[in-house]
């Protein structure tokens, strides 16, 4: 349960394997590149893709292919970021962009994230605070990395207002799209944006496999042509063979069709999982069941011992991942990350009954009960002390049923913030 990954076992192999051999035998399968962007088989399909689905109007001039998001992160910070800039990111957040950031001599400066995601307000303030340092903000509005939460409508508005105001660039990072359950998924922040603020960048790790290493970026003619001269430096051709196929794949309606399957049954899990933690770990953990996401981010009782109980679920063969995981400054916290997708139902079951098992090991001790006062062993007239706590009590609750339009993960807990700066 460890990383927010499709299941290895319904990665379709065989319609893969196909477009591979396809591809293979296309003329240009096995040559050199024409286009330095990718091949234009899947410039065009993406481009389809992102107008139908997302709200992007783009053709496949305007869309690079990559290797995974990844390497669109490092592409855009190598071409927008110098020692010194500051770059604002979510906290929590996605560290492997963190790295890159920092790997190119940025500052980082956290922004919180609370159940409607990335708190605008206190964008505003480190704005005017930072004035005129921040070169960037990376964020994951759709499906927030780890939270899940959906940064909402409101908030979203005001985040573009706020980069154009301020002349920063948004790296918005839409790695599992398609993986949305309840009402319609939200359209990108860059399908908002007229004025070329957004750096858009997608992935189909999620939706196909992440061994393909194919992702994309979208974004003005003058970024594109930057990313693509540095790029050029290592890698002037990208993986023609597998961009083919994929093209393939979309233009067979393969990808969308393996979407729609896995959007159910990512779904079903998501139930199974959420219905199964609220019957047997009620009082442990606490959650809002995420409208869409791969993992389910939750609150830890402060009755359990965060740590221990990942020692001792790792022991009975369940990782999860901690708070400290993605905390800004890697402290640990009161919150597990489970990534539900890769498990069928009876082993969502299964790990659900080994994690009651490690959690009922896993308490804190508990204070001992004050000793009545010796007055009042007695019956004497001194005021009584105030009653001790109940014994398991004070539990946090699960939070039932579907989640609302903005997914507000912890019972509208805030998340842990961002106390200090790197
Ligand atoms: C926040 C975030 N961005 C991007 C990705 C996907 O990266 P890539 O496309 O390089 O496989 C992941 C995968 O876990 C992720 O969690």
């Amino acid at each position: 349960m460890w990383g927010a990954v499709p299941d290895p076992r319904l990665i379709p192999t065989d319609l893969i394997g196909r477009a591979f051999r396809q591809a293979a035998r296309a003329r240009d399968g096995l040559a050199y590149a024409k286009h330095r962007q990718g091949h234009v088989r899947l410039r065009s399909a993406l481009a389809k893709m992102l107008s139908a689905t997302r709200g992007l109007s783009v053709g496949p001039d305007d869309i690079m292919i990559t290797q995974g998001t990844q390497m669109a992160i490092h592409l855009a910070t190598a071409a927008l970021i110098g020692p010194g800039d500051v770059v604002i990111v979510e906290a929590p957040g996605y560290r492997a962009a963190w790295n890159t950031f920092s790997a190119a001599g940025a500052r980082l400066v956290p922004v919180n994230v609370d159940s409607r995601g990335l708190d605008t307000d206190q964008l505003d303030s480190l704005l005017r605070e930072e004035r005129g340092n921040v070169r960037a903000l990376y964020t994951t509005p759709h499906h927030q990395y780890p939270t899940t939460v959906a940064l909402d409508s409101g908030r979203r508005m005001r985040l573009l207002e706020l980069a154009r105001e301020h002349g920063i660039a948004v790296l918005e990072d839409d790695f599992d799209y398609e993986f949305h359950y309840d009402g319609q998924p939200l359209q990108p922040l860059a399908s908002a944006d007229p004025h070329g603020t957004v750096i858009y960048m997608g992935s189909l790790s999620k939706l196909l496999a992440p061994g393909l290493r194919v992702g994309f970026v979208v974004a003005p003619r003058n970024v594109l042509d930057r990313l693509l001269e540095i790029r050029a430096a290592t890698d002037n051709h990208g993986n023609q063979l597998t961009e083919i196929a994929v093209g393939i794949l979309f233009d067979d309606g393969d990808v969308l069709r393996h979407a729609r399957q896995m959007r159910r049954e990512y779904q079903q899990r998501r139930d199974v999982f959420c219905a199964a933690l609220a019957q047997h770990l009620d009082g442990i953990v606490s959650f809002d069941v995420p409208s869409g996401g791969l993992a389910l981010w939750t609150k830890i009782s402060h009755l359990i011992d965060p740590e221990r109980w990942r020692g001792r679920a790792a022991s009975e063969g369940v990782l999860f991942q901690s708070a400290a995981a993605s905390s800004f400054d890697g402290a640990p916290g009161p919150f597990a990350r489970f990534g539900f997708a890769r498990c069928t139902e009876e082993e969502l079951l299964l790990a659900v009954d080994r994690l009651a098992t490690a959690a009922a090991t896993s308490r804190r001790p508990q204070p001992p009960e004050p000793r009545p006062a010796v007055a009042e062993r007695t019956g004497g007239l001194r005021p009584s002390a105030s009653p001790p706590p109940p014994a398991g009590g004070g539990s946090a609750s699960v939070c039932h049923g579907p989640a609302p339009a903005t997914a507000a993960a912890g019972c509208g807990e805030e998340w842990p913030g961002s106390a200090r700066r790197r």
